[in-house]
Order: C-alpha cells, then sequence, then structure tokens
C-alpha cells in the first residue's frame, strides 16, 4: 500500500498539531498508510552508520513530508540536526523519486516562513525526491477560516499566536492541513499507481 511519512520538530506543540492534522488528511485517502513521526524518534547514525528508531519507515515511505516551525528565520535546530542525518542517505541517492512535501508554523503571519520551505524544497531536491506544492487558491487574509488564509504556494504555512497549542493555530490554518494531507496522499496514491 502507498505509505505516507509526516516527520516533524515542535519545540512547544504547536507545529505538531498542524502535522497531526496532515496526517488526519493523508490518513482519509483510501488505500493509503500515513504514518507520523516526531524527529526525537530518529536518532544518530551507530557508529556503522545504520539508522534505527523510525529511519526504516522513511526508508519504505513512497513521500516524506516535512514539518518544523519557524525559528530564527528558518527550520528549528532540531529539524536541521534531522536534515544532518539524512546525509548518508543522500550518499546513495536512497530516497531518489519519493514524492517530498513540507509545513511551517510561525508566530508572526510571514514569519519568513517561505524561508523554511524553501530549504525543505532543497533538501528534498538534494534527495532526488519530487515536491508536492500546497496547490491551493490564496484564501481570504481578513477571513482567518478560509483555507490558504497566508496564500502560500510552495507548501503549508500556518501561524499560531502566543497561546496554548491546544487553540492555536486556528480552524482554518488546521482544515488547510488536512486538505494538504488529502492532496498528498491523492497524489501517492496516483503515483504509485
Ligand atoms: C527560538 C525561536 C525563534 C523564533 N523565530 C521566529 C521567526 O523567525 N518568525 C516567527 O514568525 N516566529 C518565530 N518564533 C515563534 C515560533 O515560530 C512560534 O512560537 C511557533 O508557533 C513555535 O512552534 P512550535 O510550538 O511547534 O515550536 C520563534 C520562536 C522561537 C522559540
Amino acid at each position: 500500500m502507498p505509505s505516507v511519512v509526516i516527520v516533524y520538530h515542535s519545540g512547544y506543540g504547536h507545529t505538531k498539531v498542524v502535522a497531526e492534522h496532515v496526517h488526519r488528511g493523508v490518513a482519509s485517502v483510501a488505500g493509503v498508510t500515513a504514518h507520523i513521526v516526531s524527529v526525537d524518534e530518529l536518532p544518530a547514525p551507530g557508529a556503522d552508520r545504520s539508522l534505527g528508531g523510525q529511519w526504516p519507515l522513511l526508508t519504505q515511505a513512497d513521500c516524506i513530508v516535512f514539518g518544523a516551525p519557524t525559528y530564527m528565520g528558518g527550520p528549528s535546530a532540531k529539524f536541521k540536526e534531522f536534515a544532518d542525518r539524512t546525509s548518508g542517505l543522500w550518499f546513495k541517492q536512497q530516497w531518489k523519486d519519493k514524492l517530498a512535501a513540507g509545513f511551517s508554523n510561525s508566530g508572526n503571519l510571514s514569519g519568513d516562513k517561505l524561508s523554511t520551505l524553501q530549504y525543505m524544497s532543497l533538501l528534498a531536491a538534494q534527495h532526488g525526491m519530487i515536491w508536492i506544492s500546497l496547490g491551493m487558491l490564496p484564501g481570504n487574509p481578513h477571513d482567518p477560516a478560509t483555507p490558504n488564509r497566508v496564500g502560500s504556494n510552495l507548501g503549508l504555512m500556518s501561524q499560531s499566536d502566543q497561546a496554548s497549542p491546544d487553540v492555536t493555530p486556528g480552524p482554518g490554518d488546521r482544515e488547510t492541513a488536512r486538505l494538504f494531507g488529502v492532496r498528498i496522499g491523492e497524489l501517492t496514491k496516483r503515483f504509485k499507481s
């Protein structure tokens, strides 16, 4: 069965909520398996370069979705640490021709999330992966309930206030994440067939 793995880092839980909604969208597509993995479950390679933890899930996946908060204008250090740990896989081009996509959450509406998405798409390109864009027309920026209110294209952008992840990011961003998951699941299925 086609499989999608969502790999994310979240320092304070907001990006985790977004990851869960992307996961929900992917899982709703019949005939597609969806997994969600925190970068904390992906340990550094062993002395023999072997990869333990949940790394085999990524090796087997048809699509890997990257998720990180934007910290200081780029992906969080923990996400970058995960990315650096893929260099052995890059060397053998073991992720070549898998599908890839990305999302980022930040405190400001822009918050320079584009930089994080650009980094993720470059990471995918280094691995020879095929990038899935957001594929949604811009929503109404004055109505936070509409999907893609931020007007992103390269990937999913969401915004959270300084409050609990129970309430922020808001329902529009959560729905955008779910719809993005549906798109990713459907494209993975089509790609595999
Ligand atoms: C170290 C650090 C750097 C941050 N840098 C940015 C930034 O560049 N742009 C922005 O909009 N928000 C920034 N923020 C706010 C976070 O992006 C925001 O709180 C986000 O929701 C955190 O996601 P998380 O709960 O998944 O960690 C920063 C937060 C931290 C802790």
